[in-house]
This record gives C-alpha cells, sequence and structure tokens, in this order.
C-alpha cells in the first residue's frame, strides 16, 4: 500500500482529522475542576459515534478508552478514569478518530485555571516547536529536519526534556505507518519526505529530565521526575512549498479562549 496519497484521499483525510479537532473542542468547551476525566471520554465517545466515525483508540491493543488523557506528570496514553480535575492541572487529550477509510490523529494540552509562568512558559514553548516542525514538512526535506528543529527549539533554547521512546509517524489507512518522525534528529537524515505523504508530528516535551516510565496500567507513560509534560500533535501532509495541516487548532483555541476555567493567557507571554 502506497505511503502517498492522491489529492481526493487527502481531502477525505482531512475529514478525519477535522472530526478529531471537533471532539476536543467538544471537550475544551466543558472543561473545568471538579468533573472526572472518564465524563470526557464518554462524551467524546457520544460525539465521535454521533458524528459516523469509529473512536481508534478504544479496543487498540487492549486501549480501553476512546480518549488518552494525560494529567500533569503523564506524557501521553492516560486512561480516562476517577481523576476529579482540579485547578492549574495541564491536560493533554488526544484521540484518534477513523472514518471513510483514514484514520486522523491529533492532541492539544490546555491549563486548567491558574498556574506558574514555568508550565505557561512550557505549554507555548510546546506549541510553538510543533509549528516549527512543522515549517520542516516540505518535499525533498527528511524526517531528520523535524527532529532536529524540533529538538533545537525546546532542548537546545529552552532546556526542556524532549521525549524520545515516542514518536510521530505516518497516519492514514492504518493509525500508525510509516515513517517515524523523532522529535529530534539530525539535519539531512531518515526519510525523504515526498508529496502527499500525511505525518502525525508531535512533541512530547517535558519541564525536566526526559526520562520516562509506564505505570502499572501498562499504558499511561509518566515523567521520571514527576514534573510535568505537554504534547501538541497535528496531521500534516506533506507540500513542495508549504506543508498542508490537515487538523484545525483554531476551532480549539477559541472554545478554550471562551471557557473561563481554561487559561489560555500564554498566547500573549
Ligand atoms: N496519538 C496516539 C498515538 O499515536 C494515540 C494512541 S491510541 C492508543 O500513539 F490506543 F494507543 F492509545
Ligand atoms: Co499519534
Amino acid at each position: 500500500m502506497s505511503l502517498y496519497r492522491t489529492n481526493e484521499e487527502v481531502a477525505i483525510q482531512k475529514e478525519s482529522c477535522l472530526m478529531v479537532s471537533a471532539t476536543i473542542t467538544e471537550v475544551a468547551k466543558i472543561l473545568k475542576p471538579g468533573i472526572t476525566t472518564l465524563s470526557l471520554d464518554e462524551m467524546a465517545e457520544t460525539f465521535i459515534r454521533d458524528n459516523g466515525g469509529i473512536p481508534s483508540c478504544k479496543g487498540y491493543h487492549g486501549f480501553p478508552y476512546s480518549l488518552c488523557i494525560s494529567v500533569n506528570e503523564q506524557v501521553v496514553h492516560g486512561f480516562p478514569g476517577k481523576y476529579v480535575l482540579k485547578d492549574g492541572d495541564v491536560i493533554t487529550i488526544d484521540t484518534v478518530i477513523y472514518k471513510n477509510g483514514f484514520h486522523g490523529d491529533h492532541a492539544y494540552t490546555f491549563i486548567i485555571g491558574e498556574t506558574t509562568p514555568e508550565v505557561l512558559q512550557l505549554v507555548k514553548v510546546t506549541k510553538e516547536s510543533l509549528y516549527i516542525g512543522i515549517k520542516q514538512a516540505t518535499t525533498g526535506n527528511r524526517t531528520g529536519d523535524i527532529g532536529y528543529a524540533i529538538d533545537q527549539y525546546t532542548n537546545g533554547k529552552y532546556g526542556y526534556g524532549v521525549v524520545r521512546e515516542m514518536v510521530g509517524h505516518g497516519v492514514g489507512r492504518e493509525m500508525h505507518e510509516d515513517p517515524q518522525v523523532p522529535n529530534y534528529g539530525r539535519r539531512g537524515s531518515g526519510k525523504k519526505l515526498q508529496e502527499n505523504l500525511v505525518i502525525a508530528i508531535e512533541p512530547m516535551i517535558t519541564m525536566g529530565s526526559r526520562k520516562i516510565y509506564t505505570l502499572d496500567d501498562g499504558w499511561t507513560i509518566v515523567t521520571a521526575d514527576g514534573l510535568p509534560a505537554v504534547h501538541f500533535e497535528h496531521n500534516v501532509c506533506v507540500k513542495k512549498d508549504a506543508p498542508e495541516i490537515l487538523s484545525d487548532f483554531n476551532i480549539i483555541e477559541q472554545a478554550e479562549k471562551a471557557n473561563a476555567n481554561l487559561n489560555s493567557s500564554y498566547y500573549s507571554l
């Protein structure tokens, strides 16, 4: 199966990506202290199915939920559950939706209420690094150019940890396809990018050490030092001059700014 899409296939896949954006937006509207993360998962699963999508995570190698919800020191693949959200939590919503033969897969990190300037900066820099990586997703560049750019900015400039064990990836008819897209690397190394390859670019950045481990549930990845981690992810179609972002943060950001329980002050840092 070719990794490269026709323009028609890209348009079809974009619908799946935008449904992920819409789902995360629905979560953004209701996020507040006092609710459980499981309630978010239940709402999202209903929303996805009502819109004709299938929550790809549910049942994927036994993953039990539709959303990955990772709070504070959790990096990725956290389980929704009885945990009650509180002021100051940093919460990443990551989900994958299958529709019309293609998966969309992306993630967004929110801050509930008040937090420290250090956390605000970590969220801001991680989001910026995603766009810095995306800029490299043009024809003829290599996966290492993306990773290099993300690592230089987050670790090189700010000294943050860049998680290496988990990586971005091709996304299409399968949730995870070639090539792997690490968030570190050497310029000019890795797989050459060609037009209409669709990849998930997803920096996972920690405030302290990049060391991680997996909880006993077999899924939840946490930082070893207990410091917070942030994760933003877009689906990107490689193009000649400028990559095309298939997912949409604008609708999420609108909901984020409209929800008084969420902290979006880092935009103006
Ligand atoms: N965006 C996550 C990833 O690419 C989604 C995983 S779904 C799960 O790893 F089921 F594996 F959690
Ligand atoms: Co992914």
